[in-house]
């Protein structure tokens, strides 16, 4: 089972996902848990260049490309031989991301996205998708006082609405595929929802 979860900037994943992980194993699971840009040598090498301040001048398609390549070697390295041997996936983040990102924030042709995406993963799409959902502005805010801004955060609050609008719009469109769990709430009902989520769709016939 591949699971992925998403959202904006500040919505939380990445705290809640080790918990997630602890959770599935205690209940006997196999559980690997993922992040992208990242997860293999070269996956997190490509990470530094998108996110470094540094890099202000990339241009959308790059940044676009970057993303792909990142996620083509940990597709082939990691997820799909640890899904082929009956594991669960989790990962922080995936092509949806790109979709939201770089296709509706910054406002490129959506099907071109969605034809890299499908070059990148080889097709390969989540079982269970969860849209962690917050406030742009409550999202960004937490980011900046936990220090850890990177060069997307300091795209504009517009581009980050349009991204949070991208999230939804893809929810109404494949409800079976995607749950949304209200970020806003306090970290223990997160986690529990999250948790009821999973289970439920572990436990489906
Ligand atoms: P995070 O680890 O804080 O979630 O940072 C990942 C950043 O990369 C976040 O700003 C979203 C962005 N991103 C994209 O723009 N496109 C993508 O395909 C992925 C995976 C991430």
């Amino acid at each position: 089972m591949f699971i992925t979860l998403e959202g904006p900037e500040g919505s939380g994943k990445t705290s809640h996902i080790p918990h997630l992980v602890e959770f599935l194993r205690e209940k006997g699971y196999t559980v690997f848990p993922t992040r992208e840009p990242g997860g293999t040598s070269i996956s997190e090498q490509i990470r530094d260049v998108l996110h470094d301040m540094k890099n202000a001048e990339m241009h959308p398609r790059t940044e676009t490309l970057l993303y792909q390549a990142a996620r083509a070697q940990i597709v082939e390295q990691v997820v799909k031989p640890r899904l082929a041997d009956g594991e669960i996936v989790i990962s922080d983040r995936y092509y949806d991301s790109t979709i939201a990102y770089q296709g509706y924030g910054h406002q490129q042709n959506l099907d071109d996205i969605r034809a890299l995406v499908k070059y990148a993963t080889g097709g390969l799409t989540p079982d269970l998708t969860i849209l962690l959902d917050l406030d742009v502005e409550v999202g960004l805010g937490r980011k900046k006082s936990n220090n850890e801004w990177n060069r997307l955060d300091a795209y504009t609050v517009e581009f980050h609405r349009r991204v949070r609008a991208g999230y939804l719009e893809m929810v109404k469109a494949d409800p079976k595929r995607w749950a949304v769990v209200n970020s806003e709430q306090a970290w223990e009902s997160v986690q529990a929802e999250l948790r009821d989520v999973i289970l439920a769709r572990l436990t489906k016939k």
